[in-house]
């Protein structure tokens, strides 16, 4: 009996038709695309965009989302096959169950419980302030003491709060207001894209990418673990300042996994869950790397306000209303991410427990809306006391360092499961196998070091707990477990 323990591939499949734990199978390759548009333009694009080109890329800034979108489409092929191969529920927990063994999937599971619960909350503030600075351009003032940076955050609880209903009532009518404000975030961010081509004045492009130039190096916990352990100066612009921006705007492209986590409620996994996948990574990438040119373009790097980059923009162009139309689509936009971030959350939990990881009731489905409405119901109280009551907003880089752990670990799984299992079958293939996943892992290892020591310091206390649970309880009541021990005293000889 060991850690090492895998569920097979067809034990996975064979769960999902266990009539008590079966979900809805409703969803098409549209509706898993605008669910990924829905949960990955967000905060990344109004907030980091902007901070990128002032203080680490220049106009270059296009070239990091570029190089950022890379990384994630690497990781994304990979994610395909393995969602085409197990389409299951749990998205990089269940992969690594299948092919790297019960214990790095308990740590993978708890690690995307980190950047789905704590990205939700993240996100939950900021659409908190976006909604307070929006109410304000109306003239309604909000309580100071309820708002962002007061006692509680009582905007950011409400939002969790109504989200966790709609998400308990069904996955469908989940959809259908996502499918409303990602209408709506898109056409705002292509109203944006539209309106701003026509006050690029193309001097601002000049010089490119600029002339690199050393930074003050961070001192003790908030300098990057590349910096600290191999003793690199970081420095801003030039091509190194490439890297960093990428490493910055990696939050953006946050979220294409999470396709990856309702693969059970896809009408036909094999097929729709790798378009859905690269579908949104594509749209994403095309409008990000507008909305970086027309900043840019907009406005010279050295005079971005990196707080409020797009709404800065245009009211330098004599366009102030504009800052009401961001604002709203942010509201829009924000409130999209984190309903389906808790969506991933409950579905990655609802895998986890049903493979009696976790106690069994989390997993319990509602009779008649056929969703996990126990762990929704509990993600969502503990969401809305992290948001309302924690100061987390700085807590980003933990989220893009949960995702890209995630990442590692689903692409060295695909190379694990094509030794392990080449019997299986595959609709979607990553190409040059093992050559692109190790590529997708070096460079997700190199965004990794980027991130400040504190960031992998509070990441390994929260492994530390994950591995202290697993071996308290996971270890012990896990099915797998069970059913080893089965047949091993089947296997006994009698007497
Ligand atoms: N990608 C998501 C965002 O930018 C997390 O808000």
């Amino acid at each position: 009996m060991s850690v090492l323990r895998t569920k097979s591939v067809e034990r996975s499949i064979a769960d999902t038709e266990d009539g008590k734990q079966t979900l809805k199978r409703n969803l098409s390759a549209l509706d898993l695309t605008v669910f990924g548009v829905g949960v990955v333009i967000g905060a990344g694009i109004f907030t980091l965009t902007g901070r990128a080109a002032a203080e680490v890329s220049g106009p270059a800034i296009v070239f990091s989302f570029v190089l950022a979108a890379l990384c994630c489409a690497l990781a994304a092929l990979c994610y395909a096959e393995f969602a085409s191969t197990v389409p299951v529920s749990g998205s990089a927990y269940t992969f690594s169950y299948a092919s790297l063994g019960e214990l790095l999937a308990w740590i993978i599971g708890w690690d995307l419980l980190l950047e789905l619960m704590l990205g939700a909350s993240v996100v939950a503030q900021g659409w908190s302030e976006y909604l307070v600075a929006l109410l304000e351009q109306f003239g309604i003032i909000w309580p100071a003491a309820t708002a962002p940076g007061g006692v509680i955050d009582l905007p950011a609880m409400l939002l969790i709060a109504v989200l966790t209903m709609l998400i308990i009532v069904g996955i469908k009518e989940s959809l259908r207001v996502n499918l409303v404000l990602v209408a709506l975030k898109l056409f705002i961010v292509l109203f944006v894209i539209i309106a701003g081509i026509f006050m690029i004045d193309t001097a601002n492009y000049v010089p490119f990418i600029p002339a690199p130039q050393p930074i003050a190096s961070e001192s003790g916990l908030d300098a990057p673990l590349m910096q600290v352990v191999l003793g690199m100066e970081p420095s801003a612009y030039g091509v190194a300042g490439i890297f960093s921006g990428a490493a910055l705007v990696f939050f953006a492209y946050i979220g294409f996994d999470v396709v990856a986590t309702t693969a059970e409620e896809a009408r036909r996994p094999q097929r729709d869950l790798p378009i859905g996948i690269i579908a949104t990574l594509i749209i994403c990438t095309v409008l990000y790397c507008a909305v970086a040119l027309v900043i840019t373009g907009m406005i010279r790097y050295d005079r971005i306000n990196p707080e409020a980059a797009l709404a800065q923009a245009f009211a330098d162009k004599g366009q102030a209303w504009m800052a009401v139309v961001i604002s709203a689509g942010a509201v829009a936009g924000l409130t999209t991410v984190v309903l389906t971030l808790l969506i991933g959350a409950s579905r990655v939990v609802f895998a986890m427990s049903r493979d009696r990881l976790l106690p069994s009731t989390l997993s319990r489905v509602h009779h008649r809306f056929r969703t996990p409405w126990v762990i929704s119901l509990v993600l969502g109280i503990v969401g809305m006391l992290i948001a309302g009551l924690t100061p987390i907003g700085r807590l980003e880089e933990m989220v893009n360092i949960g995702t890209l752990a995630a990442f590692i670990m689903v692409s060295i799984g695909v190379i694990v499961l094509r030794r392990q299992r080449p019997d299986l079958q595959r609709a979607f293939r990553v190409p040059f196998v093992p050559v692109l996943p190790i590529l997708a892992s070096l460079i997700c290892l190199y965004l990794m070091i980027n991130l400040s020591l504190l960031t992998w310091i509070r990441f390994g206390i929260w492994m530390v707990i994950g591995v202290a649970l697993y071996f308290a309880y996971g270890f012990w009541f896990s099915k797998a477990r069970s059913e080893e021990k089965e047949k091993l005293s089947m296997d006994r000889p009698p007497g």
